[in-house]
């Protein structure tokens, strides 16, 4: 009946077959955002410091006490790539310690306190200080941040991918590491990431200074697993029992209202016009009241779910199951 992921990613999942098949498919959207955005400030911070490397020397037994190329956060202009979950939440954390924040995003978003959208990726890279990732994974974002980005940053600029590894063109962010245009990166994310623990992580970035690397754990704490095993849980939940598929991955998203006194009826099927009329036909030969009705598309199927006020009897259901392109059917109360 649905198929959940306990992750954020949906990858692994043969999305269209599962829609086809009439399987709901849940993830967690936003159960590890806050851990995520933890990190990038922490990295930020730390990477301005020039703390990692001060850090190596202290364990060579070298000590290097010096302000110089160590900076506040405070005031400095943070750049964000994209302002989802995790990009809106950072602004908020981030102005709290004082940044400014400017961002982009494809899409037209709510600004949240006093966060500045700039109209492209570029007016973002030319201005801030520190610039953060925060974009999906999809396709086009592949190298997204390449040689022509990097010369558009100022020198001197800390940069945080802990989106997605090939939206990063890896030997052209070694390059300008190397040439010192990027005093610090943090860098949780690879194209390519070892499957197991066992597994050796190759990468060119290995032993570049000021060089943060983690290994794919931005949203690795305790508490984002606690909330992804109670969230996903949910919402398989209320699929089976209420047919709510808010937030579903592959589904129209539906919110229903809790039914009192009357039955559910939930038809799964190929999107296709006349379904909708072919329901309501069956339900008004045999005298059966509608008390609600919701009707949602995408493009491969339609979610209709239908609240009516008495007894059915079995003939109906036989009916509305035998409707041509039914996927799925099932009465919840
Ligand atoms: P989201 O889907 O809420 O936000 C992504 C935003 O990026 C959207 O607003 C979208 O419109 C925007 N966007 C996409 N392409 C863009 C482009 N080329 N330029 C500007 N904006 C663009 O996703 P969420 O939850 O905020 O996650 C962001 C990224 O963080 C994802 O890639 C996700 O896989 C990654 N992530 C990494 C984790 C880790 O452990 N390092 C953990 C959780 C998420």
């Amino acid at each position: 009946m649905a198929i959940g992921a306990f992750c954020i990613g949906t990858n692994q999942i043969d999305l269209k077959t599962a829609t086809k098949k009439g399987i709901a498919v849940f993830n967690a959207p936003f159960s590890n955002t806050r851990s995520v955005v933890e990190l990038a400030i922490a990295e930020m911070i730390m990477l301005m410091r020039n703390i990692v490397d001060k850090s190596v020397k202290m364990h060579q037994g070298k000590w290097d006490k010096s302000a110089s190329g160590s900076f506040e956060v405070r005031g400095k202009k943070l750049g964000i790539i994209g302002y989802g979950n995790i990009g809106t939440q950072l602004s908020v954390l981030a102005e709290s310690i004082g940044m400014k924040v400017l961002y982009y995003d494809i899409e037209e978003k709510l600004s949240l306190g006093n966060a500045i959208r700039c109209k492209s990726m570029k007016e973002v890279l030319e201005h801030a200080d520190v610039v953060s990732l925060h974009v999906d994974g999809r396709k086009s974002n592949h190298n997204l941040i390449s040689h022509r980005e990097f010369n558009w940053m100022r020198p001197g600029v800390i940069f945080i991918n802990l989106a997605r590894g090939h939206v990063v063109d890896i030997p052209a962010l070694k390059e300008n590491i190397l040439s010192g245009k990027i005093a610090g990166c943090s860098v949780d994310v690879f194209p390519y990431e070892p499957v197991s623990n066992n597994e050796e992580f190759i990468s060119e970035l290995r032993g570049l200074p000021n060089t943060i690397l983690t290994p794919h754990i931005g949203g690795s704490t305790v508490e984002a697993q606690e909330n992804i095993g109670n969230y996903v849980p949910g919402k398989i939940m209320d699929y089976i029992n209420t047919g709510s598929t808010s937030n579903s991955v592959n589904f129209p998203n539906l919110v229903l209202p809790t039914l009192e006194n009357a039955h559910r009826l939930i038809h799964i099927h190929d999107n296709v016009p006349g379904i909708l009329a072919r329901i309501n036909q069956s339900l008004a030969d045999h005298n059966i009241n509608i008390v609600g009705q919701y009707l949602k598309t995408n493009e491969s199927i339609g979610y209709v779910i239908t609240d009516i006020d008495k007894e059915y009897n079995k003939d109906v259901i036989k009916e509305l199951r035998g409707i041509e392109h039914t996927i799925k059917f099932r009465v919840l109360y």
